[in-house]
């Protein structure tokens, strides 16, 4: 058991020691707290609930789509109009983030959606992964994995990596992408969701190549060592943690700050592939 983690453990190693993202690392652009960012549509929301109508209600409803939160189908997502599955939706997604859970969004709401995040759902289906289909929200006590818990065979665990898609021997596949680039969840320019990555066997890693990227802890960027070390994390089978954010499996990172692998991403890891 133990050396299988270690494989694994080391493959992650090995994408930071010699640390492949510093070659993509931007000079840094002087800090500016105004920069646009893709969550900005939030900001005319503050205290929409329920049988209002205001513009960027529509865009919240795609939003919490992606994350998980509603499904897609339910609703007409194209209108501004603040209706019962959206409510339904606040609610859940303040479950997840233990605020108040009012189905308002209130100031606490927006501060938390406001922020950089994975764009990885942070519930699924259990039955349709990529459909990103609505399952209330259980906390279990741990670590999750994604529904059914997909992890790499004990014969594809010695995993390459390349920052060239296309090669048939890397098993993770590393990109910069920007906007709609034919999957799940388009990017959304600055700001908002950083990089989405996929359950196991994929392999597939995508960085929003709009975001000023840097490595380190420098005030007002993202660190992408931080953001490339929770995005292997969901490679290796591992989702979200909502409810603490000193975990890598947190979706949410701040400007300013390095991340590593804390106790309840270890248990996972090592749960997964004992
Ligand atoms: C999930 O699968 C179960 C049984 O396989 C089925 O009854 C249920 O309708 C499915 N739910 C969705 C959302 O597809
Ligand atoms: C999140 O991590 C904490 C430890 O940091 C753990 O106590 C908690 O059970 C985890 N929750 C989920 C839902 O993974
Ligand atoms: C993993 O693959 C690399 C590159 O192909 C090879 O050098 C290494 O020996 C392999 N390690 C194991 C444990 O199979
Ligand atoms: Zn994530
Ligand atoms: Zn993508």
């Amino acid at each position: 058991m133990e050396p299988k983690f270690l494989q694994l453990l080391s493959c992650i190693l090995l994408l930071l020691l010699p640390n492949p993202f510093s070659l993509f690392t931007h000079a840094a652009d002087p800090p500016d707290a105004q920069k646009p960012s893709a969550m900005d549509f939030l900001q005319t929301l503050i205290g929409a609930r329920k049988g209002t109508t205001s513009k960027g209600i529509s865009q919240l409803k795609k939003y919490l789509s992606h994350l998980g939160y509603m499904n897609r189908d339910d609703d007409d997502q194209t209108n501004d109009f603040f209706d019962d599955n959206l409510e339904l939706a606040v609610k859940r997604y303040q479950t997840s983030f233990k605020l108040e859970v009012n189905g308002i969004m209130d100031a606490n709401t927006i501060a938390k959606m406001s922020r950089a995040r994975c764009g990885v759902p942070d519930h699924y289906s259990h039955n349709r992964s990529h459909e990103l289909y609505l399952h209330i929200p259980a906390f279990s006590s741990h670590y999750t994995f994604f529904p059914g818990e997909p992890k790499w065979p004990a014969t594809k665990r010695n995993l390459t990596y390349s920052f060239k898609p296309g090669s048939r021997t890397h098993r993770i596949k590393i990109s910069f992408e920007v906007g709609d680039h034919g999957d799940v969840q388009p990017f959304d320019g600055p700001g908002g969701i950083l990089a989405h990555a996929f359950p196991p066997t994929d392999g597939r890693l995508h960085f929003d190549g709009d975001e000023a990227w840097v490595d380190g802890a420098v005030a007002c960027k993202i660190d992408m060592q931080t953001v490339g070390l929770h995005e292997l994390g969901h490679i290796l089978g591992l989702e979200h943690n909502t409810t603490h954010e000193i975990n890598i499996m947190s979706p949410y990172i701040n400007p300013g700050q390095r991340k590593s692998l804390a106790q309840d991403d270890i248990d996972g890891i090592r749960a997964l592939y004992r």
